[in-house]
């Protein structure tokens, strides 16, 4: 596929949790524009050249025609966050700048606003001001499209606020019993359950629901993607945590691992086959399963193809 040829940073900024901006998510080091307390950080955006290339875009030297106008202001707020999850790779130490950080980075969303926002902590629906800046921006500019990415697991009222908030949202899940859900995220799920129900059935949020595959919630895969996928939600993410491969250790005598994988690749399969004419009627990406998980899955290009869901399922990373 040919690259889309832009000045990327006059389309996206990322703005990471230190302050420092960049083009795009990849953030590579050539690629800094600044930090957000810069105090010509505005000139620094607007009057740098980014000479990068990447899979999808090539982005090139500014012309005198090129105006800044954001598709996208993507920003980390802090990791605080009311669970507990054992996989998660966020410290959960406050930010010793964090109301600052975040004027700041409201000041500049205000400055350019961009199309849309994808904010992502932590935990934002827990994180007061981050939360309630985003609130504020919304009732300012309703035409911005928010997102983020949240266990979802708060009380009624903070999701009220959260519909009038959010677009889109991403929910991850790391169980899908009561009982397992408690242990992986420290959470409860029924509260959880209660509330994505709650946001589905009146549709003003894109629900997105997310699964995070380890080791000791393996299985519950499956009941959660016979559940996702008849569901009307934006998209289902199959996803695993990136130490999967050094913690399910494949080589063991009795292939405990091997055997383990066999048997959710079959169930899982048999939700794919079963769902195949509503999933190819969905006519648009809806499944992401990263490639790691899909490995162990066995489930290739090949297998997709031959489902004919080409379209609808993709290997991701
Ligand atoms: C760090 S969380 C922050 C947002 C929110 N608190 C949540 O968990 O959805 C962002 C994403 O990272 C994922 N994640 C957490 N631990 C991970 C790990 N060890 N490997 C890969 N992804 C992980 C979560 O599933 C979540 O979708
Ligand atoms: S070319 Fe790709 S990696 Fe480079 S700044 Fe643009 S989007 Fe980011
Ligand atoms: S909910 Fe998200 S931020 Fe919170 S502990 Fe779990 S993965 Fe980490």
């Amino acid at each position: 596929m040919a690259k889309t040829v832009r000045v990327c940073h006059y389309k996206k900024l990322k703005i990471k949790l230190n302050g420092d901006v960049y083009p795009c998510c990849t953030s590579y080091p050539h690629t800094k524009l600044g930090n957000i307390f810069d105090e010509d950080i505005y000139d620094k955006i607007e009057n740098s050249d980014v000479i990068c290339e990447c899979p999808m875009f090539k982005s090139i030297k500014r012309t005198p025609e090129d105006k800044i106008d954001l598709d996208y202001i993507h920003y980390e707020t802090s990791n605080i966050c009311q669970a507990t999850c054992v996989c998660c790779t966020q410290s959960k130490n406050k930010m010793p700048n964090e109301n600052s950080h975040l004027s700041k980075i409201k000041e500049i969303i205000e400055y350019y606003k961009p199309k849309n926002i994808i904010a992502i902590g932590g935990e934002i629906l827990v994180q007061d001001k981050a939360f309630n800046d985003l609130f504020d921006l919304k009732q300012k500019y309703p035409e911005m499209k928010i997102s983020t990415i949240t266990n979802l697991c708060v009380g009624k009222e903070r999701l009220r606020k959260a519909e009038e908030i959010f677009d889109k949202m991403t929910v991850s899940m790391l169980g899908f019993t009561e009982l397992t859900y408690k242990n992986e995220m420290g959470l409860d799920f029924n509260k959880t359950m209660d509330n994505f129900m709650d946001l589905y059935k009146n549709k003003k949020v894109k629900l997105s629901p997310k699964y995070l595959a380890m080791p000791t919630n393996l299985f519950e895969i499956i009941p959660f993607f016979n559940w996702a996928v008849n569901l009307d939600v934006e998209k289902i993410y199959l996803h695993c945590i990136i130490e999967l491969e050094h913690i399910a250790n494949f080589n063991t005598r009795f292939l405990y691992w091997t055997k383990t994988f066999e048997k959710v690749e079959k169930q899982i399969k048999d939700i794919f086959e079963k769902n195949q004419e509503l999933l190819i009627s969905k006519n648009k990406h809806f499944i992401s399963i990263h490639k790691n998980l899909a490995e162990k899955l066995n489930i290739s290009q090949e297998y997709i193809d031959s489902l004919n869901l080409n379209n609808i399922v993709k290997i991701t990373v």
